[in-house]
């Protein structure tokens, strides 16, 4: 039987070189678009990755590949992820994250694809940004805080745009934060297990967070592709909210991963100057730095994905313990 062909913008972040590998389990094709950087950024691929050989069943490329490659799924994971930073750069962060997207589907319709090419956009709970419900579905009016989130929100919507405009296979997950042990170094969970695990074995003197206040839906990277996979196996075009239901603030996820990592902390002082210091031998190992505070916060993120568990069938298997359990030991094979 003739493989399916998977197509990857972004195959060198977290979220690529899971469903790569997700993939590639399913015996699909997989041909991934990399950026040119001035050292290799392909570490979180290398094992499935060996030579650009087209007979392989992983190949990457420079450049677009839509017409190269004629895919039966793009998804498109390629994005200037970072909230803070896009505070710094939103020109450059709307860029690459609504007008890539709609290039994308651009092409998809100039290339006349439409009835052949099924598409995926990597959309984010952050497009809630500032609201105020309990738990936040595909029904949740978007309020994004970030340019980083307003951006997306261009994405979100050119997607069910070109999706009833021009009939294409179009689908949006709206993912909450998922994390895993190959999670960029900046984001806050990464942070947090590395910079513990560095101040425990001598290597580090102290960990600079921000708000330690903000609450976060987190999951796990292997979960969640999963999600984006189904998306695009069902018989119509939908958009699904992936989230896990439960809520921890920065705070709680750091005494989660202290305690498992064997640093028995306490908390003192308010604000900015909050710190935690290691009853053990009274040093302090975390402070909190203003820079890391944004210009404005995301305060409240918990999802409902009642709508996934009834019509993908997907629910996150990977509670958020085990998944510091597993960023935990990589860190310490790693150290
Ligand atoms: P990530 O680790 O930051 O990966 C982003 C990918 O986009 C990398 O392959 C990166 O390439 C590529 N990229 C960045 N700027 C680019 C540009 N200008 N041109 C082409 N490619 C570019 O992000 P992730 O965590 O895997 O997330 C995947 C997608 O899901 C992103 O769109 C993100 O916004 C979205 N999302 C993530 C989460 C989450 O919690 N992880 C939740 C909701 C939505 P390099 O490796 O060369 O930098
Ligand atoms: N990065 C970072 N660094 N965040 C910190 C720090 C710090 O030192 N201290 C506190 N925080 C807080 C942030 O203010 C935020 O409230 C929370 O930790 C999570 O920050 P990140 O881990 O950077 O993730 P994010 O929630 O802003 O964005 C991630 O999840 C989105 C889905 O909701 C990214 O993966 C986005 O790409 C994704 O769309």
């Amino acid at each position: 039987m003739k493989k399916k062909i998977a197509l990857i913008f972004g195959v060198t972040g977290q979220d690529g070189a899971y469903l790569s590998k997700f993939l590639l389990k399913k015996k699909y094709k997989v041909y991934g678009v990399k950026r040119r950087s001035s050292i290799i950024n392909t570490q979180r691929i290398d094992d499935i990755y060996k030579d650009i050989n087209l007979k392989s069943d992983f190949v990457l490329y420079y450049g677009d590949l839509i017409k190269k490659t004629q895919p039966n799924e793009i998804y498109n994971l390629a994005a200037q992820s970072h909230v803070q930073v896009s505070f710094e750069v939103p020109e450059y962060s709307a860029e690459v994250n609504s007008l890539g997207t709609l290039r994308i589907l651009e092409a998809i319709k100039n290339l006349n694809l439409e009835k052949k090419v099924k598409f995926y956009q990597a959309g984010t709970s952050e497009m809630f940004g500032r609201t105020r419900d309990k738990f936040q579905n595909e029904k949740t009016p978007f309020y994004p805080a970030s340019p980083y989130g307003v951006s997306k929100c261009f994405a979100h919507w050119i997607t069910v745009n070109y999706r009833e405009a021009y009939d294409i296979f179009a689908c949006n997950g709206i993912l909450f934060n998922h994390e895993s042990p190959i999670r960029g170094e900046t984001f806050v969970t990464k942070k947090i297990i590395q910079g513990l695990i560095r101040i425990k074995h001598g290597y580090q003197k102290k960990l600079f967070l921000g708000n330690l206040y903000s609450k976060r839906d987190w999951g796990h990277a292997r979960d969640y592709v999963e999600a984006m996979w189904k998306m695009l196996q069902q018989k119509k075009p939908n958009d699904y909210v992936i989230g896990t239901g439960k809520t921890f603030t920065i705070k709680e996820f750091v005494n989660k991963a202290a305690k498992k990592i064997g640093l028995k902390i306490k908390w003192v002082g308010k604000g900015i100057n909050e710190k935690a210091m290691n009853i053990e031998n009274k040093k302090v190992l975390i402070e909190c730095k203003k820079r890391y505070f944004r210009p404005l916060e995301v305060d409240y993120l918990k999802g409902n994905a009642q709508k996934a568990k009834k019509l993908l069938k997907w629910s996150p298997k990977i509670s958020v313990d085990n998944l510091i359990d597993e960023m935990i030991e990589h860190e310490l094979e790693n150290l």
